[in-house]
C-alpha cells in the first residue's frame, strides 16, 4: 500500500465509537487503537501503585514510566502493563470513575500522545493502516490523518446505549454520560467538529448502519486520491 491508512474518529461515549471503529478495522484489515484505554490502563496503574490520583506530578511521573503495552488486532485487542493484562480491570467502575482526573492531566497528555503518535505508526507500518479512537485524535494526536470523522448521538441516545449495555437504567447513566463528558472536555474539544473533519451523527442509526457511513467516508477518501 502506498500511503498509510490513517482513520481518525472522536466523539463522547455513548456514540458506538469503540466498537464501531473496531468494526471497521477488521473489516479494512488494519490496526487499531483505542485511546481511551490508555487513559484507562494509567488510571488503574496509578490506583495499583497507591499513587494519589490527586497529585498530579506523581501522575505525570508514573506515566512517563510505566511499561504500556497495546495490542491492536482488532479482533482481539489487548492492554497490559508489563506482562500483566488488564483489560477487564480498566473496564471497571473504580477505575471509569477516576479516569478523568489523569486525563485531564496536561503532562500524560503529552506523554500519551506521543505514545499514541508511535502505536499509530507502528500499526500502520505493520498492516498498511491504523483506526485510532478517542476524543482528540482528530485535532491533536493525528491532525493529518486523510481520514478524520467526529461521530455524534444526542443526550437522550447515548444514555438510552449504555443503559442496555450495562443492564441499568437509563438516568443511573447520566453521571457516565453527561458527567464524564463534561470533565473530560476542560481538556478537549469533541463535540463539534473540527475544519476537515466528517460528521456523523449515530442518534437514529444502528451499529451496521453507523459502520457503513464510515465506510463510504473512507471509500470517499480513497476514491479522491
Ligand atoms: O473512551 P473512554 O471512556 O474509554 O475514555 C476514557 C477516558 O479517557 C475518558 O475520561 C476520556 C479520556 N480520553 C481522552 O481524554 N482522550 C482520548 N484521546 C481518549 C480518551
Amino acid at each position: 500500500m502506498s500511503k498509510a491508512l490513517v482513520i481518525a474518529i472522536d466523539g463522547p461515549s455513548g456514540t458506538g465509537k469503540s466498537s464501531v471503529s473496531k468494526a471497521v478495522a477488521s473489516r479494512l484489515g488494519v490496526s487499531f487503537l483505542d485511546t481511551g484505554a490508555m487513559y484507562r490502563a494509567l488510571a488503574w496503574s496509578c490506583v495499583d501503585a497507591q499513587i494519589d490520583l490527586g497529585d498530579a506530578d506523581a501522575v505525570a511521573e508514573h506515566c512517563r514510566t510505566f511499561d504500556l503495552r497495546m495490542g491492536m488486532n482488532p479482533k482481539s485487542p489487548t492492554v497490559a502493563v508489563g506482562e500483566r493484562p488488564i483489560d477487564a480491570e480498566i473496564r471497571q467502575d473504580a477505575v471509569t470513575s477516576v479516569v478523568s482526573q489523569v486525563a485531564t492531566n496536561l503532562d500524560v497528555r503529552a506523554n500519551l500522545k506521543q505514545r499514541q503518535r508511535d502505536l499509530i505508526a507502528q500499526g500502520a507500518e505493520a498492516t498498511g493502516g491504523c483506526v485510532a479512537e478517542g476524543r482528540d485524535i482528530t485535532t491533536v494526536v493525528a491532525p493529518d490523518a486523510p481520514v478524520r470523522i467526529l461521530m455524534t448521538a444526542s443526550e437522550e441516545a447515548r444514555m438510552a446505549r449504555r443503559s442496555k449495555q450495562l443492564k441499568v437504567a437509563v438516568a443511573s447513566t447520566r453521571s457516565q454520560i453527561v458527567d464524564r463528558d463534561r470533565a473530560d472536555s476542560t481538556v478537549s474539544q469533541f463535540t463539534t467538529a473540527a475544519d476537515g473533519v466528517v460528521t456523523i451523527d449515530t442518534s437514529h442509526i444502528d451499529f451496521r448502519q453507523s459502520v457503513a457511513a464510515v465506510l463510504r467516508v473512507v471509500q470517499e477518501v480513497l476514491d479522491g486520491d
